[in-house]
């Protein structure tokens, strides 16, 4: 029996188990398949959900997190999401903070589910829609200063191990199962790393012959070492800039990838015309780096993308015509 087939105790419960949707008619002029996991289906309309309920749950199990505590943390908003449904269910006051650089959808969503949200101005030059790792920085500095005056527990999705165990023990594993583990390549846009190297694990674990690659914004490739030049690039999520992130294990990274704002725009309009699937920039970013591949040395193979997010979080952007 399949949870799909129980009445269940919360929202928690509904959290992935998502959908593997083969993109054949994208696929069409592309040697080889393209499989994408619709995380847009979670209760917060992002893969963000998981991670939020690991991070609260392993806090809750070794006792980091205390019953009623506040619960801090930075957010592009997809997190804050999740922490915003986890945080409601479980009874913790939850405060997210957000550059103001991010679509208003997600804050409002985010007050919408009992959230506090305290919105950042943006680092001087920043541009609207566009936020940077300047902007991150800003941002940074508030979420520590209100956990220093609230005494709070900060969900940290850049260092909590939780951001990489929701993936590596759930997203990876329903991978492995859904495709009866016969997948040649992943790429995955990083933000904070967790989705890669939650996945990239548990891949590995099972064959290391899988291909995992780091798909990041051109011009801001700071992981794969090249000098940033367009830090203010429209892919929502990731793409800060930043040279190293704690969660990233490179013993997993068998290459790197890059995508223009303009690529990530058409793949995405591409999803939801042609195969009625509505997401946002970072998972038409996973798509434009999942067809570089199959035109390349993955011709005629079979390559896992995330649907990291809902379009409906763009609606207020020139993401939709
Ligand atoms: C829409 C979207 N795409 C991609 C990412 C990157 O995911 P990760 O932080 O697991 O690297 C995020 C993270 O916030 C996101 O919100």
């Amino acid at each position: 029996m399949t949870r799909h087939d129980r009445v269940l105790p919360s929202a928690l419960e509904a959290i992935g188990e998502t959908p593997l949707v083969e993109l054949a008619r994208l696929g069409r002029d592309l040697e080889g398949r393209i499989l994408a996991k619709l995380e847009y289906l979670n209760p917060g309309f992002s893969k963000k959900d998981r991670i939020a309920r690991q991070i609260v749950e392993d806090a809750e199990a070794d006792g980091r997190l205390r019953r009623g505590q506040t619960v801090v943390e930075l957010t592009s908003g997809n997190t804050g999401t999740g922490l915003a449904i986890v945080c409601g269910i479980k009874g913790y006051p939850f405060v997210a903070a957000m550059s103001r650089g991010n679509s208003m959808e997600r804050a409002r969503m985010m007050r919408a589910l009992g959230a506090e949200v305290v919105l950042v101005d943006q680092a001087p030059g920043s541009i609207s829609g566009q936020v940077s790792g300047d902007d991150l920085a800003l941002v940074e500095q508030e979420a520590q200063r209100i956990v220093e005056e609230r005494g709070a527990f900060r969900a940290d999705q850049f260092r909590l191990a939780g951001n990489m165990r929701a993936h590596y023990l759930h997203t990876g594993p329903e991978i492995l199962r859904q495709t009866g583990g016969r997948l040649d390549a992943f790429c995955d846009f990083v933000g904070t790393g967790g989705s890669f190297a939650g996945c990239a694990a548990a891949f590995k674990q099972h064959s290391p012959a899988i291909g995992c690659f780091v798909v990041e914004p051109e011009g801001a490739a700071a992981l794969k070492g090249e000098p940033v030049t367009n830090p203010a690039h429209r892919i929502q999520g990731g793409g800060y800039s930043m040279a190293a992130l704690s969660l990233l294990d490179l013993a997993h990274v068998d290459g790197y990838l890059t995508v223009s704002d303009s690529d990530a725009v058409i793949w995405a309009r591409r999803l939801a015309k042609e195969e009625g699937i509505f997401a946002g920039f970072s998972s038409g970013a996973n798509v434009a780096a999942a067809a570089r591949l199959l035109q390349g040395i993955h011709r005629g193979k079979t390559v896992v993308v995330m649907m990291c997010d809902s379009g409906l979080k763009y609606l207020s952007t020139d993401l939709w015509e």
